[in-house]
């Protein structure tokens, strides 16, 4: 029998975990930007990348009302946020609880090329990962994040991208579980190229299918497990344009052929859509109507942060109107995780503004 080595109580902890996670209005805020990552962030607003800046930064995140938490069920955090706390001294960590917000980490240590390919890549971060979940998992994490980067283009994604990412995907949800921790499973198809609709439905299907091949071959508890993929988008530069019901009917479609309905939850990149389009393709996700037995919401980074950030500027003063945005976003985004979204004056906000970066890296 396979999940032999997960109890019974193990198995319902994963999976309430899971499910708390992606519960009805709430979705997840990716806070789990690397040092450098930060940094490039900070750049933006002319705040220079110290520990203290990142440590302020997240600060305002999680200080902000409580009531931002109703449409928060996970928060993702980095290493070094994980022991970080306000200036008056409460760790981080209590403040998103006491928001209702279960709180995760990144486990992954970034990409590193795969030789003799066209610049793609692996993700590494294995070793030692079963000690590091443990000490996260004391400190209140409970669930991980781990990135893998495949791209489309001539020959893209290859085969051997495509096996070798699902591989150290599906090693690390099961390394995950065995610890106690939820393992958010992403194989992030990057935007970047001119490629259509139907080029990312191709390449979808194949990330996702091997993807849930490997899981299920290393016995990973599909029903302890969230996903968190690419929209099935056009590339950034393509000049066809689809509406949002183009992109949803794309998107839950190639979901329908390829993730077990045993999965409690997806929970969407926003891969470099600006805030409202973010928005405005995950609330077309759930108004579509089709099969859809899995929760569709957002684990966003830069679609829930860029207003944040912008209204910031490093500076005290902004400090409300920073935390302002912030629940304004996460109540968008969680209205259009049950597809209630109703639109908003992008105009004063970063809400238009395109947050695409090429080759991301997190
Ligand atoms: P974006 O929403 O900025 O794409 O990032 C989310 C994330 O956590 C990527 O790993």
């Amino acid at each position: 029998m396979t999940h032999s080595h997960l109890t019974e109580a193990e198995k319902k902890e994963l999976n309430d975990v899971a499910k708390a996670i992606v519960a009805p209005g709430k979705g997840i805020l990716a806070a789990d930007e690397s040092v450098g990552t930060m940094g490039k962030r900070l750049a933006n607003i002319g705040v220079e990348n110290t520990d203290e800046n990142r440590r302020a930064y997240r600060e305002v995140l999680f200080t902000t009302d409580k009531k931002v938490g109703t449409n928060l069920g996970g928060v993702i955090l980095f290493h070094e946020t994980v022991y970080q706390k306000t200036t008056d001294g409460v760790p981080f960590i209590k403040l998103i609880k006491d928001m209702g917000a279960i709180p995760g980490i990144k486990v992954d240590k970034g990409v590193v090329p795969l030789a003799g390919t066209n610049g793609e890549t692996t993700t590494q971060g294995l070793d030692g990962l079963a000690e590091r979940c443990k000490e996260y998992r004391k400190e209140g994490c409970m669930f991980a994040k781990w990135r893998c980067v495949l791209k489309i283009g001539d020959g893209m994604p290859s085969q051997l991208a495509v096996m070798e990412n699902a591989n150290v995907l599906a090693r690390y949800a099961s390394i995950c579980q065995a610890n106690g921790i939820v393992p958010i499973v992403e194989p992030e198809i990057l935007t970047d190229g001119n490629h259509d609709l139907e080029a990312c439905i191709e390449a979808s299907q194949r990330v996702l299918s091997a993807v849930y091949k490997a899981l299920l071959d290393h016995h990973v508890y599909l029903e302890g497990t969230l996903l968190k993929p690419n929209m099935v988008l056009p590339g950034h530069s393509c000049e066809k344009k689809y509406t949002p019901e183009q992109v949803a009917a794309a998107t839950v479609t190639v979901f329908q052929r390829t993730i077990p309905v045993a999965v409690p939850g997806v929970t969407f990149l926003s891969g470099g859509q600006s805030e409202v389009v973010a928005t405005v393709h995950l609330d077309a996700i759930n108004k579509y109507k089709a099969c859809k037995p899995w929760a569709l919401t957002f684990s966003y980074g830069r679609a829930l942060q860029a207003s944040v950030l912008e209204a910031w500027k490093g500076k005290k003063e902004n400090v409300p109107a920073a935390q302002d945005a912030l629940i304004h976003r996460a109540k968008c985004n969680g209205l259009a995780s049950v597809g209630k979204y109703e639109g908003e004056d992008a105009a004063s906000t970063a809400g238009g503004k395109d947050l695409f970066v090429a080759d991301h890296q997190y």
